[in-house]
């Protein structure tokens, strides 16, 4: 080999490594550019039409509007279905970024959390029985006689368990079960004689279970937002902002709308 030739040759061996080296580093680049920011999103699934389980994935309102929150922020939306009265806490501690679970605003949360602007209304109604005694809330008896059944930690615990005084039955007839579903199934079996539930999942289990319904009164009328840490005011600003467009772009109602109709 002349000399000419030896530099061809490394100069072809040069370039091949160059060549390589560039691929291999778009290559190595390429899931990094690809990687979202996780948002970690609490809620208890079991609160159709909110959020429920459809074999192995999530559906519903609170489902569908974090999805596109989380695309508005570039992140990626991670979904972690918990008790229900563990949100907050978690929450609060920053093991979840936010809490969306059909969750009203109340004074004592917001002693722990913030909340984003309201999306959503919910309205606390009672279920029983058709034949029941109980036709108004009125007949609803804090005397011992009566049970009412709640999921635990939600609105529908937290007033029913007031005092006669403070409007509710007293903790004693308060029975609280893990999700709305099982109370309802008690109420079904007769283990309690109301249900205190938000309204939208109450029609969706007086739907499914025979023999029950809903009294026409409205027991309270709740404002349902997201709840994030209190010192993460970065992520409630933009969630925020977020939920501002798809409410200026007709999102949310059409999100809500399919779900709920009317
Ligand atoms: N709105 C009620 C509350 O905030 C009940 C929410 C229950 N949500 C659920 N995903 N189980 O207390």
């Amino acid at each position: 080999m002349n000399k000419k030739t030896i530099v061809k040759v490394l100069s072809v061996v040069l370039a091949l490594v160059l060549g390589l080296t560039a691929l291999w580093a778009c290559g190595g680049d390429e899931p990094k550019t690809d990687e979202k920011e996780q948002l970690i999103m609490a809620t208890n699934a079991a609160f159709p039409p909110y959020e429920y389980k459809e074999g192995d994935s999530f559906a519903g309102i609170d489902v569908e509007i974090a999805g596109l929150l989380a695309d508005k922020l570039g992140m990626e939306l991670v979904i972690k279905d918990v008790e229900f009265g563990s949100i907050v806490g978690g929450v609060e501690t920053g093991k979840f970024d936010m809490g969306m679970a059909g969750m009203t605003v109340t004074p004592d949360r917001l002693e722990s959390v913030n909340f984003t602007t309201s999306y959503a209304t919910g309205i606390q109604v009672v279920i029983v029985k058709e034949d029941s005694s109980i036709v108004s809330l009125d007949d609803m008896l804090a005397d011992g006689s009566m049970k009412y059944g709640v999921q635990q930690d939600t609105t529908g615990d937290i007033y029913a368990s007031l005092t006669p005084d403070e409007g509710g039955y007293g903790q004693d007839n308060v029975i609280r079960y893990k999700t709305g579903a099982e109370a309802v199934q008690a109420l079904a079996t007769g283990k309690v004689d109301a249900v205190i539930i938000d309204n939208e999942p109450a029609k969706s289990f007086v739907a499914a279970t025979e023999g029950l319904k809903i009294l026409e009164a409205e027991w309270t009328v709740e404002d349902y937002a997201i709840c994030v840490a209190k010192e993460n005011t970065e992520l409630l600003d933009k969630l925020n902002a977020a939920l501002a467009e798809l409410e200026a772009e007709g999102k949310i109602a059409e999100i809500i709308d399919r779900y709920i109709g009317d």
